[in-house]
């Protein structure tokens, strides 16, 4: 069935040069775009992006991280297109939980600067779709 799933390029990867590298494996893999923004991020944005995580340790400093630069807000759409992007993406920890081959495997060392962000369920997809792209 076909999905779509919103991406984030975090500002560690837009600010490294990794917005071609991160959509190009997008549409390798054979997803497409729906949507594709490069934007500032709003901390009132950033809140309820990541509200799940609402009062865990690492908000404060995951908020002012994805508000501190620009990121490539992205819409992917195709057959299982959240678990594909998910699995483009690898594990949440770079080094400890992605493998090489994946985005944050090959790109990344720090769980903060972890690259990209995929929604992790239709209904989070659904949810973020509105939150980045309310108009889609
Ligand atoms: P989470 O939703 O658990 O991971 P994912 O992005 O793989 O869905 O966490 C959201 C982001 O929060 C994660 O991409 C990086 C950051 N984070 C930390 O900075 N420290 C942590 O211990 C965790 C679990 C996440
Ligand atoms: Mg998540």
């Amino acid at each position: 069935m076909s999905e779509r799933t919103l991406v984030l390029v975090k500002p560690d990867g837009v600010s490294r040069g990794l917005v071609g590298e991160v959509i190009s494996r997008i549409e390798r893999k054979g997803l497409t775009l729906a949507a594709l923004e490069l934007r500032s991020v709003e901390r009132a944005v950033a809140e309820q992006h990541y509200a799940e995580h609402d009062g865990k340790p690492f908000f404060e400093s995951l908020l002012e991280f994805i508000t501190s630069g620009k990121v490539a807000a992205i819409v992917a759409e195709g057959e299982n297109a959240i678990a594909a992007f998910r699995q483009l993406a690898g594990g949440t920890h770079p080094v400890e939980k992605a493998t090489p081959g994946t985005i944050r495997g090959d790109f990344g060392l720090e769980v903060q600067y972890n690259l990209v962000h995929g929604s992790d369920s239709p209904e989070s997809a659904e949810r973020e779709i509105k939150i980045w792209f309310p108009a889609l």
